[in-house]
């Protein structure tokens, strides 16, 4: 899959299947998803209208992977409309069977590369953006696919109102060094920090993802970088 970005093609280097689903998945991907798919051609300018019931703001997760988080602050949130962007098919049919058994009405879906989607959102949409356990593409030769990487952080800016949150975690000290790195140049964004704790510690009600724990049972300690969007306009 190719993306539209800046003027340049960007390939996916993610992956987009895994283990064959079960009948009752594969179910959900046929009935449920097209009921909650978020179609980037639609007007996505009223938040409001993307939901059964009126929100009172719009968050968003790229790359939710099996969906906890997004499904813990869904139901934690009811009055706050998501948007999950995920394209591994499995990581989608799993977040179904959650948002199924659990009668959530606040989740819309984008099963692709969010940075199709981004172009297409109205500026300032957004009150928090996630980004949880992002890829770390450890590679020099391989950090151009990033989450974080400068086309991308543009993208983010465009669409979080001033105010809006930026919550970014990631198991790998090199990944989050670099990704700060970048976001403390840009006058976009500020960095909340006031104390170590502020980062090494998990902010208040936080939800534990997939490959949170999978990096904590490996002895690794997760980085938590929390940034406000400011009023500037450039970077
Ligand atoms: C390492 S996994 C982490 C999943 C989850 N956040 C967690 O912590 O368990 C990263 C996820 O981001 C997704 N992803 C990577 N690039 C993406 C993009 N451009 N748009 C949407 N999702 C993306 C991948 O498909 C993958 O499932």
């Amino acid at each position: 899959m190719n993306t539209q970005a800046h003027g340049t093609y960007q390939r996916w280097y993610g992956r987009r299947t895994g283990r064959r689903l079960t009948i009752t998945r594969q179910r959900l991907m046929m009935e449920l998803l097209p009921q909650l798919r978020l179609d980037p051609s639609a007007n996505l300018g009223d938040a409001a209208a993307l939901f059964p019931s009126p929100v009172d703001d719009l968050w968003m997760e790229i790359g939710f992977g099996a969906g906890e988080h997004l499904v813990a602050k869904a139901a934690r949130y009811p009055n706050i409309g998501f948007i999950g962007c995920e394209p591994y098919v499995n990581g989608v049919a799993t977040l179904l069977a959650k948002i199924n058994d659990q009668a959530l009405t606040n989740i819309r879906i984008y099963d692709d590369d969010v940075r199709q989607l981004m172009p297409v959102m109205p500026i300032a949409c957004l009150g928090r953006l996630y980004v949880l356990f992002s890829d770390p593409w450890p590679k020099v030769r391989h950090h151009g696919r990033r989450i974080t990487v400068e086309a991308n952080l543009d993208g983010f800016a465009r669409l979080l109102r001033p105010g809006a949150e930026f919550r970014f975690a990631t198991d790998q000290t090199e990944f989050a060094a670099w990704t700060l790195e970048r976001m403390l140049r840009d006058r976009r964004f500020t960095w909340v920090a006031r104390r170590a704790d502020d980062w090494r510690l998990a902010p208040e009600g936080w939800v534990e993802t997939r490959y949170e724990q999978k990096a904590q049972a490996r002895g690794l300690k997760p980085v938590y970088l929390n940034f406000i969007r400011t009023d500037v306009d450039s970077p």
